[in-house]
């Protein structure tokens, strides 16, 4: 009998279950770092799918950068509303009217074609007249229209052009 007791021989020696083993930490790290990488690949994927909504696309009134002067007669001029594009357009007649320029097919900005006096979609071929009203080709729907109102510059000559939503 000498008294002293005896460090462990060799790695394995293993008491009563304490805790994971090491077997069972290395799949839980395992696991997690599957779980991550999979969260990594996948979440830009949904946003990129679903894209978040912006506050600016709340945006309810726009002041245009361009005054009612300087739209011509039987012309349009794309304007940013939030961060969606709008199309405002001067009738022949000399009428404002604003619209949200995505056209209701596949959402590609519609343009002012003065030579037809309508507004079109180049992507496939659609028409819309001057109301918003869809008139020919694919799109299902006519445009959503804003509500336009002049007001009298301050400070200057000119009127400027207030788009709301309607
Ligand atoms: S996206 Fe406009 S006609 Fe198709």
């Amino acid at each position: 009998m000498t008294g002293t007791s005896q460090p462990p021989q060799g790695g394995d020696t293993q008491g009563p279950a304490e805790g994971p083993t090491r077997r069972e930490l290395v799949d839980y790290m395992l696991g997690g770092a599957f779980v991550l990488t999979g969260a990594a690949t996948l979440y830009p994927a949904l946003n990129y799918l679903v894209p978040p909504e912006s506050g600016e696309a709340e945006t309810s009134s726009v002041v245009l950068p361009f005054s009612a002067e300087e739209l011509q007669p039987d012309s349009g001029r794309i304007f940013k509303f939030g961060n969606q594009p709008g199309i405002a357009l001067k009738t022949p007649q000399g009428e404002i009217r604003a619209f949200d320029a995505r056209c209701s097919h596949l959402s590609c900005i519609v343009q002012y074609a003065s030579e037809q006096h309508r507004i079109m979609c180049a992507c496939h071929m659609g028409w819309y007249d001057l109301t918003g009203r869809n008139v020919a080709g694919p799109p299902p729907r006519p445009l959503t229209a804003f509500t336009v109102n002049l007001r009298k510059r301050k400070g200057s000559d000119g009127t400027e052009i207030v788009v709301s939503r309607a």
